[in-house]
């Protein structure tokens, strides 16, 4: 078993058998991409602090799904920026909403695009929060009530997957309940289980234009020093009817991504969000790290780990290395 017998470096020795041996890839099907709808025409508004990112108006966006489906990347994310926000966050569950008109005009651009939507009010409340403040918190059982409304308005708009990703509690039962009651029991749900209340963030909320007016988020989202409590979060998802789970951010949370897999055996998705991705940028401008390398060693250390799919703002730059 001992050296000189065992040489660890004999399959290391050539591409091929590299290539033979190796145990994780990523694959253009792992892969899923956010996208940022705003209301007006023409509009494309690049978000300063991820580059390559843009707040798109409906007609634009639509053409970035065909070039996103061209390139084989199968689904995306939509977030919507309303025109209008106020306490209760109507626009996120009328009909004509941002967001339910960009569903509607990018299934009948891209049928075979994969619609995700993130299920949240944080975008339509004039105040940034999650969710209905009553006593200067979110109010857990109302706002559970108005996420219902959006996840019906977006199927009602023709989206394929939802995700809710306000961390109220019984918020998967309730949305599969109500989905199940009006004929949508084909429709998944993809929760955001173990959403931690996290730095990383801070350009997403640049780029929906959704920050908290007041306070955080500490009384909804995950504290960063918790593990075991993720892994109640997950089950209680699995439970109320989650086909997917997630976690989210995904770099700092590695060792969530790997407890979740090897114990529940489900669908994970980890969510590489906005702060993950802008600081990989800022040092890739600056000549500190090779982009090509570290990128993939990023994605691929969120694979080793145990997730499924990956939401990353990489996923266009991957695809097009992957062909
Ligand atoms: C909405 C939501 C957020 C993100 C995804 N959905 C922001 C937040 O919780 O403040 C963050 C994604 C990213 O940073 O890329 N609640």
């Amino acid at each position: 078993m001992n050296f000189p017998i065992t040489r660890m470096r004999r399959l290391r020795g050539s591409e091929t058998t590299r290539r033979m041996v190796r145990e994780n890839h990523l694959r253009v099907d792992d892969l899923i991409m956010p996208l940022f709808v705003c209301p007006g025409k023409g509009v494309k508004k690049e978000i300063g602090s991820m580059p390559g990112n843009h707040q798109m108006s409906i007609d634009v966006a639509v053409e970035a799904c065909r070039e996103i489906a061209d390139l084989g990347i199968p689904a995306v994310i939509l977030f919507g920026i309303p025109d209008h926000k106020d306490a209760r966050g109507s626009g996120a569950y009328c009909d004509d909403g941002i967001i339910q008109r960009a569903i509607s005009a990018i299934k009948e651009h891209t049928p075979d695009l994969f619609v995700i939507t993130d299920v949240c009010l944080c975008e339509y409340t004039d105040h940034g929060h999650c969710g209905v403040i009553v006593d200067n918190d979110v109010h857990n059982d109302e706002t559970v009530d108005l996420l219902v409304e959006e996840s019906l308005s977006h199927v009602r708009a023709g989206v394929d997957m939802v995700a809710p990703s306000d961390m109220m509690d019984g918020r998967v039962g309730a949305i599969r309940s109500a989905l199940d009651a009006q004929g949508f029991d084909h429709i998944p749900i993809m929760a955001y289980s173990a959403k931690y209340c996290s730095g990383f963030y801070g350009p997403f909320r640049e780029a929906a234009e959704s920050a908290p007016q007041f306070g955080d988020r500490r009384s909804y989202q995950m504290d960063p020093a918790n593990g075991d409590e993720a892994m109640r979060e997950v089950a209680l998802d699995i439970e109320e009817g989650a086909d997917i789970v997630m976690i989210k951010p995904a770099l700092p949370y590695l060792d969530i991504i790997y407890r979740v897999k090897s114990e529940f055996g489900v669908p994970v998705a980890a969510y590489n969000v906005s702060g993950e991705f802008a600081m990989l940028k800022a040092a890739f401008a600056n000549g500190w790290l090779d982009e090509d390398r570290v990128r993939d060693e990023v994605l691929m250390s969120i694979k080793r780990a145990g997730a499924d799919l990956i939401l990353t703002y990489f996923a266009r730059d991957i695809a097009r290395v992957l062909r």
